[in-house]
């Protein structure tokens, strides 16, 4: 449970309940019918640890930050004293004597635990090579707005089974819709992230099914969904993986045996030619831009959420 005070490093630290709550708190956010909490980070500092580079996580935190009345602090990991070898521990302990929360992005999941297990202040996740939290809270809130629900919506999620799978693979049976992931043979999901999603699917009566046929995850979709073949980190593996993922490609042929109102999405930032084609991606069925917007106002929620 996300109480105040706590870290929210993966969805798995929220229920469906809470879950819910930020989503309806992003509603507000959007409509500017927020002025009660306009000020609830006032006099707080915001660190801001990036690890990698990022246009719309960072942005829309220090614009959020700053709309809640706070001081969002960038720092490059390249100028702290980490990179010369100071341990995450002692980084954690001294960074909370001056701040108020953490917004991290890294390479390491398993850093990012260390770093909140040894804060005494909130960690955000802003993207691991396991997780993007604060990405899959975004995509359900567009899904809701576009779909109307998210219960019952079929998802169909082409390409790798990476950190923002992960994320929407538990956002999405969280909230009761069925997600189809395909993927190539070895890209699949982490088994026990999918063991953890599977087990909240089953109570809440929803699927997860993994392929590695890419017109099963298209077929009758309401939503298709991909990301970059090659994540930040990984692209020594760029000729590989192009070669494994080539018919993964979100093009017009997957799009048209998804539903006739099925929309497009993707985290961004993209690569047109590979995990989908410029026909796609700038149709009329693709809410990219939408999505990208609602990271701003989902993360609104989430600070208001975590410091309300
Ligand atoms: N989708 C996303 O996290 O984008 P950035 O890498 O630009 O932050
Ligand atoms: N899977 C991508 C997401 C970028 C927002 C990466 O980790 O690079």
């Amino acid at each position: 449970m996300l109480k105040k005070g706590k870290d929210f490093l993966t969805l798995l630290d929220i229920d469906s309940e809470e879950l819910g709550k930020i989503l309806y708190l992003t509603e507000k956010a959007k409509k500017k019918d927020i002025s009660q909490y306009k000020n609830i980070l006032s006099e707080k500092n915001i660190g801001m640890i990036f690890e990698k580079p990022s246009t719309r996580t960072r942005v829309s935190f220090e614009v959020a930050i700053n709309e809640l009345g706070g001081k969002p602090l960038y720092l490059s990991s390249r100028d702290l004293q980490l990179k010369r070898g100071e341990t995450i521990s002692d980084t954690a302990k001294t960074l909370s004597r001056y701040l108020d929360g953490i917004v991290i992005r890294a390479y390491s999941h398993l850093d990012v635990k260390e770093l909140a297990d040894n804060a005494s202040i909130p960690v955000i996740n802003a993207l691991t090579d396991m997780y993007h939290p604060c990405q899959a809270l975004a995509d359900l809130f567009t899904i809701k707005e576009k779909k109307r629900e998210i219960k019952n919506v079929k998802i169909g999620y082409l390409g790798d089974g990476n950190n923002v799978c992960h994320s929407l693979m538990i956002g999405a049976v969280m909230s009761g819709a069925d997600i189809i992931i395909a993927c190539p043979h070895g890209y699949e999901p982490e088994t026990d992230i999918y063991e953890a999603s599977r087990e909240i699917a089953d109570n809440n009566e929803c699927k997860i099914t993994i392929t590695h046929d890419p017109r099963i995850a298209a077929l009758d979709s309401d939503v298709i969904y991909t990301d970059v073949w090659v994540s930040m980190g990984q692209e020594e593996s760029r000729e590989e993986k192009e070669g494994a993922f080539s018919s993964f490609q979100v093009n017009q042929n997957l799009m048209s045996i998804a539903k006739n109102d099925a929309i497009f999405m993707h985290c961004l930032p993209a690569h047109r030619g590979e995990e989908v084609i410029s026909e796609v991606i700038d149709g009329e069925s693709s809410v990219v831009f939408d999505q990208a917007e609602n990271r701003l106002h989902t993360q609104i929620a989430l600070l208001i959420y975590m410091w309300s």
